[in-house]
């Protein structure tokens, strides 16, 4: 069996607060294979951000990261950050949610990627602007040494996603996590955003972490999914399987969540309740009070990820 380019295990996230600690991540483990699309799923406020922020070493000053296992490409980040910060932004790179206010707005977009360019390394001021202008062109931004001198409010929302994709490759990451990135674009250009970072995944045998809360998109572009909910991975399994033999309730409510081209909006279920409050003490299961098929015993006995097929693992004591 060949060795995951990252293997994350028993990875516990809490962030001390004035009104208490937040256990947000808990007991959250999966691993990526080369050359994979991983999405992670879940409504607003399940952890994803912070699980990618976890990974990047990005985290507030006021989070307590536990893991038992974290190894990337073969290093174990699961110790102090030094080996981290090595990685990060080379090896490891992201896309961060809204990236307007990720782009610098009084710099040219051509500066801001050559800037990018050099933190990594020697370069030329010639060779920086040839590897920018090379670097818009990737994205398949047109007219890209005229896009060079643009500044980001002149260009639309689209074009700064693919700016930040350019940033994002610049220094041909083996893994790539995209957080939300087409948030805030039209159903039009979501998907070329989309094809983009498919099509430049495949070409560059790099991974990828897809993080969105629509199920039918991660469902359209990943190869596996894992969902996620109030902190916790409930589900992971292929698209394919995840597609057709779900196991977990809340993906059961994810999937009747979502609309498809057969659904009229009308027939969209939500799910009942909210995300439990995450500075409370929380049961095992922390899906329980959401959960149409809860038993007793729900609330007291631990319940981990469990694999129920290949390639597919869920925690829930009763899954469909
Ligand atoms: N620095 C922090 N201090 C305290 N709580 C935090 C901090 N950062 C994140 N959280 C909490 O962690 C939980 C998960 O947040 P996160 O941003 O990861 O959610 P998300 O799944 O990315 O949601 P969205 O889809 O809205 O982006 C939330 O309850 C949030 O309030
Ligand atoms: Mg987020």
């Amino acid at each position: 069996m060949s060795v995951p380019l990252l293997q994350v295990d028993g990875l516990s996230v809490n962030f001390r607060t004035r009104s208490g600690t937040v256990k947000v991540l808990d007991d959250v483990s999966f691993s990526i294979d080369k050359g994979e699309i991983l999405g992670i799923v879940g409504e607003s406020g399940s952890g994803k951000s912070v699980l990618s922020y976890a990974l990047m070493g990005l985290l507030d000053d006021n989070a307590q990261i536990k893991a038992d296992t974290i190894t990337f490409g073969g290093i174990d980040l699961n110790g102090p950050a030094s080996a981290l910060s090595a990685i990060r932004g080379r090896e490891l790179s992201m896309i961060f949610q809204s990236p307007r206010t990720a782009l610098n707005p009084i710099m040219k977009v051509g500066k801001q990627i050559e800037d990018v360019l050099r933190r990594h390394g020697p370069v030329s001021r010639s060779n920086a602007k040839a590897a920018a202008i090379a670097a818009l062109a990737r994205v398949r931004i047109p007219d890209p040494e005229r896009r060079y001198e643009a500044y980001p409010f002149e260009l639309s929302g689209g074009m700064c996603q693919r700016v930040m994709i350019a940033m994002a490759l610049s220094c041909s990451p083996s893994l790539l996590i995209a957080d939300e990135p087409t948030t805030g674009l039209d159903v039009t250009t979501q998907a070329v955003v989309m094809d983009l970072i498919r099509d430049l995944v495949r070409e560059s045998r790099m991974s990828s972490i897809l993080i969105t809360h629509d199920l039918a998109l991660a469902a359209e572009y990943c190869d596996r999914i894992a969902v996620m909910h109030a902190g916790h991975m409930v589900e992971i399994a292929s698209a394919r399987t995840l597609r057709s033999h779900f196991a977990h309730p809340y993906t059961r409510g994810l999937f009747a969540a979502t609309p498809t081209a057969d659904t009229e909006l009308n027939d969209l279920a939500s799910i009942p309740g909210n995300l439990p409050d995450l500075r409370l003490d929380l049961p095992p299961c922390r899906f329980l009070h959401r959960c149409d098929r809860r038993q007793a015993d729900c609330e007291t006995a631990p319940v981990p990820l469990q694999a129920i097929g290949t390639d597919h693992s869920v925690r829930c004591r009763y899954p469909l």
